[in-house]
């Protein structure tokens, strides 16, 4: 391990602002930007920074003080400049939940629409997947591009993904690895610096955020979820961005493949016009404000139609197979969807009881994903591509003794033992079927335009 270290411009000592945050206090400016710098540049070691996140979780940060975190993950790299292209730039982020896949057909969306959505991603955070762990499942598709490649994909196909890099976001890129296996994801300052970062060093001109809610979000009660929702509109309008955030329920799954490969196969199902109805349905919304902040269309329901119309002529998924093509994918794995990696084995979990499924505990099936490899449990562990889960049940379903509620599809007999025992103990079947069916979209907390 190496030593705790002292910034050398300035006096201050990182054991000084972990025992600081651990007591409460408010940490200045130049503190910030120490910590940031320093870990940035790898001068001080992940166990400090680890306790200094901790202490983050417990006390929480003001205002100021996520403002200032904010700027500082921002300025750890390049912010981009594209004004050079004509379209508008749009994107959209989740706060993450799981089998929450709808960037994969929102970049192209917005982008067969005539914006241009050059997006920076994040990999699996916690129990929730990443958009850059599914990109990886196309065989050969590179989210490692320099800045100057970046650009050129964006130019030509008006969309383009990627991760946070040495260049851009580079904070955040080393926090977020960290953050995953420390048990320090759940912090509302912590989410929103890391979000609204890569999202500002991307030079949009408009931001839809999806704040996810319910029992498969880091945020569980709806109050903390608007109050995230909030701080992240109010830091993107500081920064004169077009803002709203969509808080949207993640009590169970979205769609019904949970998995990378199994995750990407669904969005190319949604952009051929099929797939399951609520992610399509979520996409669509999430569309709609993108098409509408970005200019392309006069209100949000006509965002909606014109949305439908492009997937439905298939001119989201030629789009999507244009960018997986310039960024080095396999387009055959995207026409044949059999060619994505397969797990070498599935195994169907079956109700050990009659009734209806009332609920699901949704983190459980995040969880069971990670336990199968779908995830990391260590910064350094690489991610199976292969392994899932398929639902057949959700919240809602009559089922009987022996009904299939979901396939597990595995590489380790252990891991899926370990795996089916979260997925038996997620699903809540009661004898009644539920009394109250939650909506997609909770509320919408709009910015000015
Ligand atoms: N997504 C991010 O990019 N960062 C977080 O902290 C959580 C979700």
């Amino acid at each position: 391990m190496s030593e705790p270290q002292t910034s050398e411009s300035t006096s201050i000592r990182m054991i000084d602002v972990i025992r600081k945050k651990r007591d409460g206090l408010e940490l200045s400016r130049p503190e910030i930007e120490y910590l940031v710098r320093a870990y940035t540049k790898g001068e001080v070691p992940d166990y400090q920074v680890s306790a200094w996140l901790m202490a983050v979780i417990l006390r929480g940060l003001t205002r100021a003080e996520t403002s200032v975190l904010t700027d500082a993950m921002l300025r750890s790299g390049d912010v981009l400049d594209l004004s050079e292209l004509a379209a508008k730039k749009v994107d959209k982020h989740s706060t993450g939940g799981v089998g929450d896949k709808t960037s994969l057909v929102l970049a192209p969306l917005a982008a067969a629409a005539g914006l241009a959505v050059p997006m920076i991603s994040g990999r699996g955070l916690g129990h929730t997947g990443g958009t850059l762990d599914k990109l990886e499942a196309i065989p050969g598709f590179n989210v490692n591009l320099a800045v100057p490649k970046f650009r050129s994909v964006l130019a030509e196909c008006g969309c383009c993904m990627i991760g946070q890099s040495t260049e851009i976001a580079p904070a955040d890129r080393k926090l977020y690895a960290l953050r995953d296996v420390t048990g320090t994801v759940e912090s509302p300052y912590l989410i929103c610096a890391s979000i609204m970062s890569k999202k500002l060093a991307e030079g949009v001109d408009a931001l839809v955020l999806d704040v996810k809610t319910g029992s498969g979000a880091f945020m569980k009660e709806e109050e903390d979820a608007v109050f995230l929702a909030e701080l992240m509109v109010e830091t993107g309008e500081r920064m004169g961005k077009f803002m709203v955030a969509l808080i949207t329920n993640m009590d169970q799954p979205l769609g019904l493949k949970v998995g990378n490969a199994l995750e990407v196969e669904e969005c190319i199902e949604v952009m051929r016009g099929e797939g399951p109805e609520d992610l399509r349905e979520l996409c669509l919304e999430l569309a709609a404000w993108m098409l509408y902040l970005g200019g392309v269309a006069a209100n949000v329901e006509q965002g909606k139609l014109y949305a439908a119309k492009l997937i439905d002529s298939g001119k989201v998924l030629q789009r999507f197979r244009q960018m997986v093509a310039l960024q080095g994918g396999d387009v055959g794995a995207i026409d044949d969807p059999a060619r994505l990696p397969k797990a070498k084995h599935t195994q169907v979990v079956a109700s050990p009881k009659a009734g209806y499924v009332n609920a699901m505990k949704c983190e459980a099936v995040g969880t069971a994903c990670v336990v199968l490899g779908g995830g990391r449990e260590k910064k350094e562990d690489s991610v199976d591509p292969a392994v899932g889960i398929v639902l057949h049940c959700k919240v809602g379903d009559r089922v009987e003794v022996g009904t299939p509620l979901c396939t597990v599809h595995f590489n380790s007999e252990t891991k899926a033992a370990a795996a089916t025992r979260l997925l038996l103990d997620s699903y809540q079947i009661e004898s009644a079927p539920p009394t109250q069916k939650k909506p997609l979209v909770h509320r919408v907390i709009q910015g000015r335009k």
